[in-house]
């Protein structure tokens, strides 16, 4: 009689059957586990409570014991409980996930942001496409009809370049919008410009080269991903007409660099459109010295001030190769790029290639004119950002000047000497305000402290209040 008593209490507090919801029919194990484990979350049983021995409650809930062995040995393994030798097991003492983060409904977030730094109020990162105009529902219709349409046997298939329909409709894109000398069999589908750029570097590394000439200042990520292929990066100055192509000339003498990585349409971050004369020189160099250019076309289609450059490619299918990506012009969020190679440069297939469903994709939304509808949308709104942006600094700080404003989604606002922009940079964040430093893009120390401003992203409505905060910090 005296056992009756706890038996029928583990009974009620497991509630086995319904403990694993409408999977009442599941395997016994698993029930009496999930009982086991939601009991805990409940707080009916506490940390540190002893659970009944394994006899005890498979007899007390009718089940075998290896059931209830197999149940507990899981839930010792993930830690819900402790087992000790010589000891009844336990509810583990750590069950510190408070309610509200429990299930797959309420994830723990990845990476909190720290309590000291408030989340971004005015985005001003350069590089970030505006997020709320992502093209949510029309890049949905084109997973959805690119699916539908992906033939049966090519999703097992090899796709070593890319699927054949996306190469197509890229080619067709970059002839028909970047002027470029452009055909599907000379186009991979990549994860993006840093994927097409690490492509690149190993198969200059394969075929000898060590070296590589980069803009400074210039975006980091590519720089990096050069080296870590094997290329040592050897800066290159740039000025208001791009990267200054005598320096290019010597610093080849010195070095023997036989490829150089550049953005002509639209410097980064500095924001010059390569000079005509730069242009042809460029192209000079690299037959001259049998060299190959990487043409970095990030954001060649915001141009504001007349028609976007053509691709630098247009004068040299044989001697450039043109990276591009939708991080910019559509979202990060995709992963997806190309690259237009010249004939005789095939890298090894990537390692990882891009899902062959996203890849579909893709090509649905160039050939259906999604994509070009959204880059003309996007031109007219920064456009009209950068205008509002352009009359807010010159009511708010019209001794300082800007440069870099005739394409893209960030210009340099020049700072005043006194003024560090670590330190500006530093007081926006503690205020949610994101601003960016030039001298993350460079490691010259001769150009004077700069803040590159990004509007892509910036909230229409908070153009003035941001700029108004970034005058307050300045002074
Ligand atoms: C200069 C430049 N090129 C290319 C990219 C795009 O790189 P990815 O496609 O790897 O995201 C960026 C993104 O910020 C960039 O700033």
């Amino acid at each position: 009689m005296q056992n009756t008593r706890p038996i029928l209490a583990w009974e009620t507090l497991l509630d086995v059957d319904s403990a694993s919801g409408s999977d009442v029919a599941g395997p016994l194990r698993d029930r009496v586990e999930n009982a086991l484990r939601r009991a805990i979350d409940e707080g009916r049983l506490s940390p540190g409570a002893a659970v009944p021995p394994s006899r005890t409650l498979a007899e007390t809930l009718g089940v075998s014991r290896w059931v209830v062995t197999e149940a507990y040995g899981q839930l010792v393994a993930e830690g819900v409980l402790e087992a000790r030798t010589g000891s009844a097991t336990r509810v583990a003492e750590r069950q510190e996930m408070p309610e509200a983060t429990r299930g797959i409904e309420n994830p723990v977030p990845r990476d909190p942001a720290p309590a000291s730094a408030p989340p971004i109020r005015y985005d001003l990162r350069p590089g970030i496409p505006d997020l709320r105009a992502t093209p949510r529902s029309r890049w949905a219709a084109a997973l959805r009809a690119g699916l539908a349409d992906l033939p049966d046997r090519e999703l097992a298939a090899a796709h070593p370049s890319g699927y054949a329909p996306a190469r197509e409709a890229v080619a067709a894109y970059l002839s028909r919008s970047r002027h470029a000398v452009a055909d599907a069999t000379r186009i991979t589908i990549t994860h993006g410009a840093t994927d097409g750029m690490g492509l690149l570097a190993r198969e200059l590394h394969r075929r000898g080269h060590r070296t590589i000439l980069v803009e400074d200042p210039s975006w980091p990520r590519l720089r990096i991903v050069a080296e870590d292929n094997g290329l040592r990066p050897i800066p290159v100055p740039v000025d208001g007409d791009g990267i200054d192509t005598g320096q290019l000339r010597s610093l080849t003498s010195g070095t023997g660099a036989r490829a150089t990585l550049v953005t002509p349409a639209h410097q980064f971050p500095l924001g010059a459109a390569l000079a005509p004369a730069r242009r042809e020189e460029l192209v000079r160099w690299a037959r001259d010295h049998d060299a190959l250019v990487i043409e970095d076309d990030y954001d060649a289609e915001f141009r504001y001030d007349r028609r976007p450059v053509p691709a630098l490619q247009r004068l040299a299918p044989d001697r450039v190769a043109l990276i591009g990506s939708l991080s910019k012009s559509v979202s990060p969020a995709l992963g997806l790029g190309w690259m237009l190679l010249p004939p005789d440069i095939a890298p090894a297939p990537s390692p990882s290639t891009p899902s062959l469903i996203d890849q579909a994709a893709l090509a649905h939304f160039v050939t259906q004119g999604d994509f070009e509808r959204h880059l003309r949308a996007s031109r007219t709104r920064f456009r009209r950002r950068r205008q509002r942006l352009l009359d807010a600094l010159t009511i708010e700080l019209p001794e300082l000047s800007v440069a870099g404003i005739s394409a893209g989604m960030h210009l340099v606002l020049t700072l005043p000497s006194h003024v560090p922009a670590s330190a500006v940079v530093d007081a926006g964040a503690s205020e949610g305000l994101a601003l960016t430093s030039l001298r993350r893009y460079t490691d010259a120390t001769d150009r004077p402290d700069a803040l590159v401003l990004g509007y892509g992203d910036l909230d229409d409505a908070l153009v003035e209040e941001a700029v108004a905060r970034l005058a307050a910090l300045v002074r």
